[in-house]
């Protein structure tokens, strides 16, 4: 039996995917921040299958949470086939976590940065390993802003998404090169209509609303998601990024090796604390 390792399993497009794979053949482990949203997410399981699950606490607010998970994991698991990386926001307004970093550069991109990269130092991540990044079409207004990585000077909420977005495209370019061995492919899983904005104090109820009017359900972005992984295990198809259910070329911007490479500079640097 495969397992599948999803993050931000407790809402949306995570919490579809949870259930999704529960009642598929296979091993599901959730990450999530909040225990009752926890105990929501195991509750909604098929009884038939509910041995086949299990969920952990971590904040991805703080990195110190990761290798905590990581251990935690790697005592009831020593392999992992699958890894999606799927939790985030949308942050109307900008805050440092503790380790001095945006929070959205943070939850989005660089906690599963380092989560991946410490599955992939212990391996965990078994060879063939596929991830896959729930990214967004957003990426495609995205730079990474070298000089001011927590883009602290004029901080835009959409810029701050859009650069967490294609960084997990373009750190996925980079691990491709350096572990032949795995599989990496990102996702843009449509608009969808769930709690993303729902981190924004007061006005999140009316941020949401307009979400879930706009947007489509979370079971149809979970279903993309899905599809997408069958693909390309079943073809073995490795560094492609996919419009919902197709695959397109992501941003021109998104393929520039010298700023991966600084991307991927930057990132070691951040997390290199919480590495060891
Ligand atoms: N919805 C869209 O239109 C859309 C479009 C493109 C891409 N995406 C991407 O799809 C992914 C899933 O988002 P969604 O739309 O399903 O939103 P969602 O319903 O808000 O789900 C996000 C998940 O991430 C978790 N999360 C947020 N902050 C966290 C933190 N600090 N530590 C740990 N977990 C945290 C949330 O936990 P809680 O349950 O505790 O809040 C939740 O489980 C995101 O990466 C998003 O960028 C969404």
């Amino acid at each position: 039996m495969k397992t599948v390792l999803i993050t931000g399993a407790t809402s949306g497009i995570g919490f579809e995917l949870f259930k999704i794979f529960s009642n598929e053949k296979y091993y599901v482990i959730g990450i999530g921040r909040n225990k009752q949203r926890i105990k929501k997410t195991l509750n909604s399981i098929n009884k038939n299958r509910e041995n086949l699950q299990s969920f952990y606490l971590c904040n991805f607010e703080k990195l110190e949470d990761i290798k905590k998970v990581f251990n935690k994991i790697s005592k009831e698991v020593n392999s992992i086939d699958i890894l999606i990386n799927n939790a985030g926001g949308i942050f109307v307004n900008n805050k440092l976590t503790k380790n001095n970093i945006e929070r959205t550069f943070q939850v989005n991109y660089l906690s599963h940065f380092l989560l991946t990269e410490i599955l992939l130092k212990n391996k965990i991540l078994n060879s063939k390993a596929h991830i896959l990044n729930v990214s967004s079409k957003v990426h495609g207004r995205g730079e990474i802003n070298l000089d001011d990585i927590n883009n602290l000077q004029n901080y835009n909420a959409v810029k701050s998404y859009a650069q967490s977005k294609v960084s997990q495209i373009m750190w996925g370019y980079c691990l491709l090169e350096k572990h032949k061995e795995i599989y990496i492919n990102s996702v843009h899983p449509g608009i969808i209509g769930t709690r993303l904005l729902s981190n924004n104090g007061f006005i999140s109820p009316i941020l949401v609303f307009f979400h879930k009017i706009y947007g489509k359900n979370a079971k149809y972005g979970a279903k993309n998601v899905f599809e997408v992984l069958k693909h390309v295990l079943k073809n073995n198809i490795n560094g492609k990024y996919f419009n919902e259910r197709n695959e397109e070329k992501s941003s021109d911007y998104s393929y520039n090796k010298i700023i991966q490479e600084k991307l991927l500079q930057i990132s070691k640097k951040l997390v290199k604390d919480n590495l060891e």
